[in-house]
């Protein structure tokens, strides 16, 4: 069983890359932490540090509390899983178990019962004799996972061991390897640009953003409140509507958030009223998840938005519609494949707020220490490529019997908008 500690880890590459920028990150005995990130953020870095696969530039490395930079891979009691692992092909399922064992010069019959046990948690005790090629995907990341945790590791890290398999099997790997690990106790970091598979298997998720650490907390904590504009964009499926907002303080009464074309008001006696108030006769960011939004009758009354279908994607299980409501979208850069490449040089950064330093570093202790802010440029900049007509993502019953141009009102819960600003920080209860 082990913590993991680090402090103040940067890994600069010496053609000048900084794949990880003052990293601080406690992970408790037991605990399933995910780090999640786009390709490209660090995240392999990191576990090959911990692992002594690579040494950091900076900052200090401690395992149940202490240091372990000068000790080799080997006596960190740490198991590692990759992407691209490799079995050993001429080699039973029981003998690539059970190679890590014959190799600390574990005796035969001992090492069958440990490979026996591994293997039937992992559901693959009846294919012990079969060679890898006789396996199924699914089967073969099972031996290399049986392989890691036989010589029962304090530490487990896993590099998107799942990226490579199809996705029914993806879903049904994720649920037994949290049950697994959860049930030896083994402490484990997880690997992952998959952001349904982060809130789906940990304790904690940690998200990066190039080589800086973005949020760290429960799925419910990192999913409900975002510390940044580019957690809330990264995290949840269709993505969060990030919508431009010109903020107009009616005193006593209301704060208008203006769209545009339309607007919705906060409730002057809201708590979050007086934080957005000091952005009077500025824009910010207001954020919508799709659960917010209930698409109601014509002449509903209450907070609406009014928007016209510009296209309908269909789920199965639901339809999204996607609304002209005549806002301004902002786009965030570098969320993954899916999003454009960003091509700035990211500027000097600033201190993030005092409230968002508390959150990152007040978790119970626990975590990180983020002194960098989200976006290294203003997304609110006229001319930037980060602003766009916005379509609204509004859920809706599968297959509706509607069609692009149809009008359609949606009503806002307002307890649910996330302020930012153009920054990237949220604007939260008090600061500014
Ligand atoms: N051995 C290396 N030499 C130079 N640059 C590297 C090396 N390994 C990774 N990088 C760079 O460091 C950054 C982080 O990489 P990595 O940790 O692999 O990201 P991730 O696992 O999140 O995709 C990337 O810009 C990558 O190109
Ligand atoms: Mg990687």
């Amino acid at each position: 069983m082990s913590t993991v500690s680090l402090k103040d880890v940067t890994k600069v590459w010496p053609d000048g890359t900084v794949a990880v920028d003052n990293l601080s990150l406690d992970v408790d005995d037991g605990e399933f932490l995910v780090m999640l990130g786009p390709s490209g953020c660090g995240k392999s870095t990191v576990l090959r540090m911990i692992a002594g696969l690579e040494d950091p530039s900076e900052g200090d490395i401690l395992l149940n509390g202490d240091p372990v930079l000068e000790l080799a891979p080997r006596d960190r009691s740490i198991a590692m899983v990759f992407q691209d692992f490799a079995l050993y092909p001429h080699m039973t399922v029981g003998d690539n178990i059970g190679f890590p064992l014959k190799l600390s010069g574990v005796e035969q019959l001992p090492r069958g019962e440990r490979v026996g046990d591994v293997a039937s948690a992992l559901g693959i005790g009846d294919v012990l004799k079969r060679k890898p090629s006789q396996l199924s995907g699914g089967q073969r990341q099972r031996v290399a996972m049986g392989r890691a945790i036989v010589r029962r590791p304090g530490l487990f890290l896993m590099d998107e061991p799942l990226s490579n398999l199809d996705s029914g099997l993806r879903a049904e790997l994720r649920a037994e390897i949290t049950g697994l690990t959860r049930e030896l106790g083994v402490t484990t970091m997880y690997v992952t640009h998959d952001q349904a598979e982060a809130l789906t298997m940990a304790d904690r998720v940690a998200i990066m953003r190039k080589g800086v650490l973005q949020d760290v907390g429960t799925p419910t904590e990192v999913y409900g409140r975002p510390a940044t504009l580019y957690v809330a964009a990264f995290l949840g499926s269709p993505r969060m509507n990030l919508l431009e907002a010109s903020v107009f303080v009616h005193l006593e009464r209301y704060i208008e958030l203006n769209f545009g074309e339309q607007a919705l008001y906060l409730p002057w006696n809201d708590i979050r009223s007086r934080a957005v108030s000091h952005y009077h006769g500025e824009r910010i960011v207001v954020g919508l998840r799709a659960e917010a939004l209930t698409p109601v009758a014509p002449d509903a009354p209450g907070d609406v938005l009014r928007g016209r279908i510009r296209y309908l994607e269909h789920h199965g299980h639901e339809s999204l519609a996607y609304l002209d409501i005549g806002a301004t979208a902002i786009v965030i850069d570098e969320l993954g494949p899916a999003a454009p490449k960003d091509v700035e040089e990211p500027g000097p950064f600033r201190k993030l707020s005092g409230a968002l330093q508390r959150r990152l570093s007040g978790r119970g202790g626990a975590t990180a220490v983020q002194t960098r802010e989200a976006e290294s440029h203003n997304v609110l900049d006229p001319g930037r490529h980060s602003r766009r007509t916005a379509e609204l993502a509004v859920r809706l019953a599968p297959y509706p019997a509607i069609s692009p141009g149809h009008p359609l009102n949606i009503a806002v819960r307002m307890d649910a908008l996330h302020f930012f600003d153009g920054r990237g920080a949220r604007i939260d209860v008090g600061w500014r």
